[in-house]
């Protein structure tokens, strides 16, 4: 039996195509192992959002090949969109294939033990509107399935590679999410995360049909098994008054919503070709407040884009504490070579985005610190996952559907179960422990 190992870089839509690589190639009879132990087949599903992603990417190519130089090694993803002619010369690698031609990995790999001479299954991505088929049937995390519902991006941020690299919008058909997740719901998994590239775009090449995010929801809601419902990353103007009131009349949606922002002021958005001005981003805030009870609003920022002031970074800080965050990704602004924002001139020095970058990891924290303990003496519902130590005791812990961290004491068939307790005090700065009247529900 041939052993193949896979790694995966970048964002949550390729772990999902490299699970679903995974289940492929264990279909196909080959036996999965670890990254770090002799395969006969590395698989890497490479990332390429920045200049340092690249490098990873080789990098770990590369190691594949020094770890069996007989192996096979396969680049696959969105490097290999964004570098084909470079992978195509390097000796460490032997197959590529490109975004939505994963599902031919298994063809190929019988094309090359069998001695052919094909290499490569790369597609166009700008010619293509068709959705790749890709399924799973179970993942590594085992409470919370991500599913990937749509593929590509035409918003072109002036920072991002994507939209080159996974092409236009297409979106998953609703009857194949559909089944996927009754498959999910069968094999015991209570939550779901949808993801896509630019998740909020789903439905628009549905639009003659009637189909849009919210049709999708709905019909997902209506699975038995899964209890939560939750969203990837969501630009802002999806936030709608008809799209919040739907969502809150339908009780399995986690009143967590990821808002991408990336800055609080006007002209560093403009910059960035963001669609939206701060005003409209709190007003969409404004709204999930509206419809649901203290929902907790996430967020992604970079610090130091191209142009980036001292009283640019100022105003962002202010308006980041004017919403409330529960949680920032805080990202420094990282080159990426072939975008617009790589050839503006005013860089801003590795220094300074450092400084920014410290400032709004504090002020995370402590806005972080106030949501969560807000909840406390408040009764919430726990999916639990995993078992946990805290300062020597063990405990089981979850997240509530606004996805704060809690705990109760350990015991061995907690995982996967529903608790629900009232929250009583906080254990450290991240988690909460549920008082001694919480039950399985
Ligand atoms: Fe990276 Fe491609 Fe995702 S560039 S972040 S793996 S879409």
């Amino acid at each position: 039996m041939r052993k193949a190992a896979l790694h995966n870089l970048g964002c949550k839509v390729n772990a999902y195509e490299t699970e679903a690589m995974e289940q492929l190639l264990e279909a196909a009879g080959y036996e999965i192992v670890g990254f770090e132990e002799k395969a006969d087949v590395y698989v890497i599903n490479t990332c390429s959002v920045t200049n340092v992603a690249d490098k990873k990417s080789r990098q770990m190519l590369h190691r594949a090949k020094a770890k069996n130089p007989d192996a096979v090694v396969v680049a696959a993803g969105c490097y290999v969109q964004a570098a084909a002619d470079k992978l195509r010369e390097d000796a460490a690698v032997d197959l590529i294939i490109g975004n939505n031609r994963k599902a031919d990995l298994v063809p190929l790999l019988d094309a090359w033990f069998a001695g052919k001479e094909i290499k490569e299954s790369i597609t166009d991505l700008a010619e293509s509107n068709e959705y790749e088929k890709l399924h799973i049937k179970k993942q590594a995390e085992h409470t919370r399935a991500f599913i990937k519902v749509q593929d590509g991006c035409n918003q072109f941020c002036s920072y991002c590679i994507i939209p080159y690299t996974r092409g236009r919008v297409r979106s998953r058909r609703p009857e194949d999410v559909e089944e996927e997740v009754k498959i999910l719901a069968e094999e015991g998994y209570k939550e779901i995360v949808l993801t896509g590239i630019h998740l909020t775009s789903y439905g628009i090449d549905f639009k003659d049909e009637g189909i849009d995010f919210l049709t999708l929801i709905k019909r997902l809601h209506a699975i038995d098994g899964i209890e939560r419902i939750r969203f990837g990353s969501l630009e802002p103007r999806v936030i709608t008054e008809m799209f919040a009131e739907e969502l809150s009349k339908l009780p399995k949606i986690c009143p967590h919503f990821h808002l991408s922002l990336q800055s609080g002021c006007d002209d560093t958005l403009k910059r960035m070709n963001r669609h939206y001005t701060c005003e409209d981003y709190l007003y969409r805030c404004g709204i999930l407040r509206k419809y649901f009870r203290d929902p907790a609003i996430t967020t992604d920022v970079i610090v130091g884009f191209p142009g980036e002031t001292e009283e640019e970074f100022e105003a962002t800080k202010a308006f980041l504490e004017r919403i409330g965050f529960y949680e920032m990704h805080i990202f420094k602004y990282s080159r990426r070579a072939g975008t617009r924002a790589d050839r503006m001139p005013e860089q801003v020095p590795e220094q300074i985005k450092n400084v920014r970058s410290e400032a709004l990891l504090l002020l995370e924290k402590q806005m972080s610190k106030a949501y969560r303990e807000s909840f406390l003496g408040k009764k919430k519902t726990v999916l639990l996952e995993e078992k946990t130590e805290i300062e020597g005791r063990a405990y089981m812990i979850g997240h509530t559907m606004e996805y704060v961290k809690a705990v109760v004491p350990y015991a061995d068939d907690l995982k996967n179960k529903m608790t629900e307790g009232v929250l009583k005090e906080a254990l450290n700065d991240e988690v909460l422990l549920l008082d001694e009247s919480w039950k399985v529900v």
